[in-house]
């Protein structure tokens, strides 16, 4: 996987195995797991998991990247299309997006302007005629994303007992 992606102040490219302690650190904080369905909880399982993206790579051609700040060459979260294989609120084998950023980063922007990357990507590389998120629903920073990139609530349903809202935007919407 050689695609890299550039925004004003973000790189996105590939996860590699040398991220795991960076990406550990980031999902070691009970804030940034508090809505996560897969908590990662040691250093091992952030590594299985980084391991389980590069395979999306493969597989998928596309996957969750790290998101890289410019300024520093940190990595500060990650963020991405993914195609989601098992149903999900009676969709499967569709494009979503998700990311997820290191708790020092938040309320920065950094969600919305590599979001938009992806969008962007997804729209007009990948030719896609849709793309969907969810989020908890109580999850309100992530509902704010989606609100913010144009996404559309769809409606609501139950994953893992708890009400998640599930989201799509087509290319029109794109702000
Ligand atoms: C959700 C998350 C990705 C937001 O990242 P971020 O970089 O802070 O988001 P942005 O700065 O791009 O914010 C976009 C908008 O959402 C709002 N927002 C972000 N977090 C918010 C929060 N916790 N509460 C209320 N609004 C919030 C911002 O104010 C902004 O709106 P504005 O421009 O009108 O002010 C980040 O909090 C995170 O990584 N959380 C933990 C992991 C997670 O929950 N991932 C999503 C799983 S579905």
């Amino acid at each position: 996987m050689n695609l890299i992606l550039e925004t004003e102040r973000l790189i996105l490219r590939p996860l590699e195995l040398s991220d795991v302690d960076g990406f550990f650190a980031m999902n070691d904080n009970p804030n940034v797991s508090k809505y996560l369905r897969i908590p990662l909880k040691t250093r091992g399982e952030a590594e299985a998991y980084i391991r389980k993206i590069i395979n999306e790579y493969q597989k998928n051609g596309i996957g969750r990247f790290a998101v890289v700040l410019k300024n520093t060459n940190n990595l500060i979260g990650f963020s991405g299309l993914k195609l989601r294989a098992n149903a999900e609120n009676g969709y499967e084998n569709v494009y979503d997006l998700g990311y997820r950023f290191a708790e020092e980063h938040w309320h920065q922007g950094f969600a919305t302007e590599a979001a938009q990357a992806w969008l962007k990507y997804g729209f007009n590389e990948m030719k896609l005629s849709v793309i969907h998120a969810c989020a908890v629903k109580d999850n309100i920073g992530s509902n704010k994303v989606l609100q913010k990139l144009g996404f559309e609530f769809t409606n609501e349903y139950m994953a893992n007992n708890e009400p998640h809202n599930w989201y799509k935007i087509e290319k029109h919407n794109l702000k």
